[in-house]
């Protein structure tokens, strides 16, 4: 009886490892991958008769089925291969005039053979598509997925031909009351695929995804663990990390999985050096190698310490916004430029807003030792109450940690953005704290929260979701939408937590070139004198262990319409879109200069 049941358990087990459908497929830069970025046909769709019928119900015959007329009597309304064209990754906005202020849904359609060797499997990835997409390949379903700023990808080994290929997607940027991020933002819809498509080729059996990171709180142990995907789950793997002599092996259980645990003599990432090492994982029927920097981060009262020593995040918040031709940024370039001028502010931290950017931000920042702060667009006035939408932040929120858990620059996940106090936020936002506690025990948990006035002077942070965060954010302006600059000076800060505070947004609006007195809105002087005051309040508090203005560089904002000043863009650039410094720049540049310098001893204060 007794080796019934085993035997029954470890048939559903190796069933359930071989069919289960892979996650998101880990570091598929370090795969063979086809690309499939350039341009694509496209249909903008904006009744979305592709995809319904006039009686607004989903036709069979929609556009994914790329239909030809098969004689000159057939009728058929739309043709993919001989439509416009636009450019991906790319948002559809900034391509073309028609499109700037477009939303709604295109239709994208790209055509491929591919000769499939034996014994391999075909999955196609997309670096993210905002907001839904709807994926076909020869005219058949293939997946769905919502969220316009996480990877996913499907499977496609059995749709597959040698020739002739048709991938169609359908992307709809629509906003909706119970989306994620909702219908009100102060960043621009951009629409379309706008990060990387490729297909990845990989064995029957493929490592799937690997976490390998230090524990928590240790300078020399690496935990984790590997999963393969196939029919051959149960394997032996082996991590080497040649420039430190590893080689360490570990056995894949019937589910796939091997849990990894070993020391290790390593040199830990740091801004000041930002150590990134060669790491290859090896089963017996796939290798995938990787670059990964190995740090601690943790918090101790008020103080936050990377590997174990106090840091100070000299920080700047950064949109997706491409420096000089606007629109999704979406290259290494586009990520060297921006992270190239955070660090000539003399940054080692950034806060990327308000959602999670393309892998080549992360990946940059690994390089170029800069910390990172990830959010999930859970921004402003969500539908908490709505479980769909829970479920749906709760998947970006696996999909960004999914990706960029092997980055030793991100240091912080951020679960929102400055959301309104209520019983159901709450609830709703610890379910995401403890969901990224669960996926990735070793990182800091914050998020972006407000203050509010005790008296006339004292600000207070005692947001009840600062219980359940490891470091506090908090987002004021004081001197822009809250008094003038000078009102900084006559404020003491407060919180209720023993916790380190990260001012996650300050600042305030200057077109570049405009120039007039300090207290003239819109004006360099305005926002230069803003900062100097700001940067007097924040040296007096007590517990404030990291810093991000708002923001680098200009964005685009619908909400921004003034007409000569902003023309749709939110100017709180400390750098105009175009590249050019304001007065503000060099006020902040200045005082991280300062810290910079004397970061070394252990005991300093900002
Ligand atoms: C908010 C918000 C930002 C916005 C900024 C502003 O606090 O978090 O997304 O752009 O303020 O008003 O400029």
């Amino acid at each position: 009886m007794k080796l019934l049941v085993l035997l029954l358990t470890l048939v559903t087990l190796v069933s359930t490892a071989r069919a289960q459908q892979p996650g998101l497929i880990a570091n598929t830069d370090g795969r063979k991958a086809i690309s499939l970025n350039g341009q694509w046909q496209t249909i903008v769709d904006p009744y979305e008769s592709g995809y319904y019928n006039y009686r607004y119900q989903p036709s069979e015959n929609g556009y994914f089925k790329n239909a030809k007329p098969k004689s000159k009597s057939d009728l058929i309304e739309y043709d993919l291969d001989n439509s416009a064209t636009l450019k991906v990754p790319g948002d559809w906005n900034t391509q073309s005039e028609q499109l700037f202020f477009y939303e709604g849904t295109v239709w994208y359609k790209k055509s491929f053979d591919y000769q499939r060797k034996p014994n391999t499997r075909l999955f196609v990835y997309f670096g993210a598509a905002n907001y839904l997409a709807d994926v076909y390949l020869n005219g058949e379903k293939i997946g769905r997925h919502e969220g316009g700023f996480t990877p996913f990808n499907f499977e496609i080994t059995k749709l597959v031909r040698e020739a002739g290929n048709f991938l169609v997607v359908k992307v709809d940027n629509k906003r909706r009351r119970d989306a994620v991020p909702t219908l009100m933002t102060d960043w621009w819809n951009y629409g379309g695929l706008t990060r990387d498509v490729k297909l990845i080729e990989t064995p029957a059996t493929f490592v799937n995804d690997y976490f390998i990171q230090l524990q928590k709180g240790s300078r020399d142990r690496v935990v984790g663990w590997v999963k393969l995907n196939g029919e051959k789950p149960q394997q032996q793997i082996t991590i080497s990390i040649p420039e430190a002599g590893i080689s360490k092996s570990f056995t894949t259980g019937a589910n796939g999985t091997a849990l990894v645990d070993f020391t290790a003599p390593l040199r830990l990432w740091s801004p000041e050096s930002p150590k990134l090492y060669d790491v290859s994982i090896e089963a017996e029927t796939d290798q995938v190698r990787d670059q990964i920097g190995f740090r601690s981060i943790e918090t101790r009262g008020t103080e936050i310490l990377l590997n174990g020593k106090p840091v100070f995040l000299r920080g700047v918040c950064i949109h997706e916004e491409a420096p000089f031709r606007g629109g999704r940024a979406n290259s290494r370039a586009d990520a060297q430029t921006l992270l190239g001028w955070a660090k000539e502010l003399g940054a080692n931290f950034v806060r990327l807003a308000h959602y999670p950017h393309n892998e080549w931000m992360v990946r940059e920042a690994d390089r170029m030792g800069i910390m990172v702060w990830s959010e999930i667009p859970v921004y402003w006035t969500i539908e908490w109450e709505n479980p769909a939408t829970l479920e749906n932040a709760r998947n970006q929120l696996s999909e960004m940690v999914g990706r960029d858990k092997n980055r030793a620059a991100v240091v912080i996940w951020s679960m929102a953005n400055e959301t309104p106090l209520s019983d159901a936020r709450l609830s709703f936002l610890r379910n995401l704290v403890t969901h990224a506690r669960e996926l990735d025990p070793g990182r800091l948990i914050s998020a972006a929260m407000e203050r509010h006035y005790l008296d006339a002077t004292t600000q207070m942070i005692d947001d009840p979701l600062g219980e359940y965060l490891d470091v506090l954010g908090c987002n004021e302006y004081v001197g822009w939408y809250d008094g003038l600059p000078d009102k900084a000076n006559r404020l003491e800060w407060r919180s209720k937590y023993q916790k380190p505070l990260i001012m996650s947004e300050f600042g305030g609006d200057a077109l570049y070139g405009n120039h007039g007195d300090v207290l003239t809105r819109w004006t360099e002087e305005y926002q230069e004198n803003l900062y100097r005051h700001q940067i007097a309040m924040l040296k007096r508090i007590s517990f404030l262990r990291g810093t991000t203005p708002w923001i680098l560089m200009d964005f685009r904002s619908p909400r921004r319409p003034l007409p000569k000043i902003q023309d749709y863009w939110n100017r709180k650039g400390l750098i105009s879109n175009k590249g050019e410094k304001k007065k503000a720049f060099y006020v902040m540049r200045e005082w991280y200069g300062g810290m910079e310098s004397s970061a070394g001893n252990s005991d300093y204060k900002p």
